[in-house]
């Protein structure tokens, strides 16, 4: 796969696929610009270089319609601040008054184009719009980890036109830290899998089988490995038909000599809201007509334990309901532990970012992957679509 250190950029045209998919508030306000920062030194190099900057990107999911609320002007507002530079901003992605603002980028300028998925073409990975896409640029530079698991004509297509293609910083920072924790990692290797569904996670359970030596599951899905053990698991969310796949899963990794670790205690309530009632016990005690919402303290210890001798870390989902206070204990006491051990530690996916940042601890963490999606698809042992069709243009 070229770089895009491996490209002469002075005096040419720049495509840019970024990934500004960011939350915004009900004003229209980025409430986490953690994206748009993360891609400041591809940004930053490209301008240095001498070359006039055309950036794409999508924002939610406006299904092929002109949305104004999935317009990506707030993100050329914010770029303008962190970049103290001018960024003009385009009415569209593609056609004539993108062409010609494009002819007229000198080195040095900036191009933000309206959101990719105004045009369903871009979701059904259009070839021709690929191409339009790709008409604009000298040189293709894809620093979008987080859209590389989908084959969208930004990210995939558009390979097959680009005259250049290359990886920026942002991607190939995502893809080192996943290789060394993955791959080639010192160990012992502890996995860290929480979130609510085994479903969603099944697939990146089995690949780790082959690859950790701990595997520490947490959230709700830990409630169907505990029901797979006989316990009654009240009113707590249960995949009842993975309960089987999810015992099988478990017999394996000990087989296998991986520690399968798994709460102990639990913090039960009557219901989600936070104004009900709720109190600790025993995974072996919770009550018919309780369910389970956040790991309980001995569990957090446990868990802590864990993690006293790993060397490498990988975490993907939540403790617990965390975004109610009541239920944020486990997973705020889970980044603690991370934190403290002596461990290269990368987190990704789910909402585990978001407790982490929450937390304030984030500097202490080594990497925290920008994917949800495409870091559970790297975990599930599977390769990103978009770097594949890098790959395959850079050879
Ligand atoms: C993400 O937020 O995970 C990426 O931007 C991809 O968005 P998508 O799930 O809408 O394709």
């Amino acid at each position: 796969m070229k770089t895009i250190k491996d490209i002469d950029l002075k005096g040419k045209k720049v495509l840019v696929r970024v990934d500004f998919n960011v939350p915004l508030d009900d004003q229209g306000n980025i409430t986490d610009d953690t994206r748009i920062r993360a891609v400041l030194p591809t940004i930053n190099y490209i301008l240095d270089a001498g070359a006039a900057l055309i950036i794409m990107s999508h924002l939610g999911r406006p299904k092929g319609k002109r949305v104004e609320k999935f317009s990506l002007a707030p993100a050329a507002g914010l770029l303008e601040k962190l970049l103290d530079r001018e960024v003009s901003m385009a009415d569209d992605c593609v056609g004539a008054s993108v062409s010609d603002a494009v002819a007229h980028l000198c080195p040095g300028a900036v191009l933000l184009l309206e959101n990719l998925r105004f045009h369903d073409e871009e979701t059904k990975n259009d070839d021709a719009f690929a191409a339009e896409l790709a008409s604009l640029c000298e040189v293709y530079i894809s620093d979008a980890f987080s859209v590389s698991h989908r084959k969208h004509a930004s990210v995939y297509a558009i390979c097959n036109h680009a005259p250049v293609c290359a990886a920026g910083f942002q991607l190939l920072k995502e893809l080192k830290y996943f290789a060394d924790a993955m791959e080639n990692p010192k160990r012992p290797l502890v996995a860290i899998v929480g979130g609510a569904k085994v479903s969603s996670k099944l697939r990146a359970l089995e690949n780790m089988l082959s690859r950790v030596n701990k595997i520490i599951v947490g959230g709700a899905m830990a409630n169907t490995f505990l029901k797979s053990m006989g316990y009654d698991m009240g009113k707590s969310l249960v995949e009842d038909d993975l309960v089987k796949t999810a015992g099988d899963l478990r017999n394996r990794a000990m087989k296998a000599g991986i520690s399968f670790y798994l709460p102990v205690d639990a913090v039960v309530a009557t219901s989600p809201d936070e104004d009900a009632a709720c109190k600790l016990v025993p995974v072996q005690e919770i009550p018919s007509e309780w369910m389970a919402l956040d790991i309980g303290p001995a569990t957090s210890k446990l868990f802590s334990e864990a993690l006293v001798d790993a060397k490498t870390i990988v975490w993907n989902g939540p403790m617990g309901m965390f975004e109610k206070d009541a239920y944020a204990r486990g997973t705020l006491s889970m980044v603690d532990s991370v934190a403290n051990a002596h461990a290269l530690s990368i987190v990704g996916g789910g909402d585990t970012d978001v407790a982490i940042h929450a937390s304030g601890l984030a500097d202490r963490i080594s990497y925290i992957s920008t994917g949800g999606g495409a870091f559970l698809t790297l975990l599930e042992g599977k390769t990103l679509p978009a770097v594949a069709a890098l790959e395959a243009a850079g050879t």
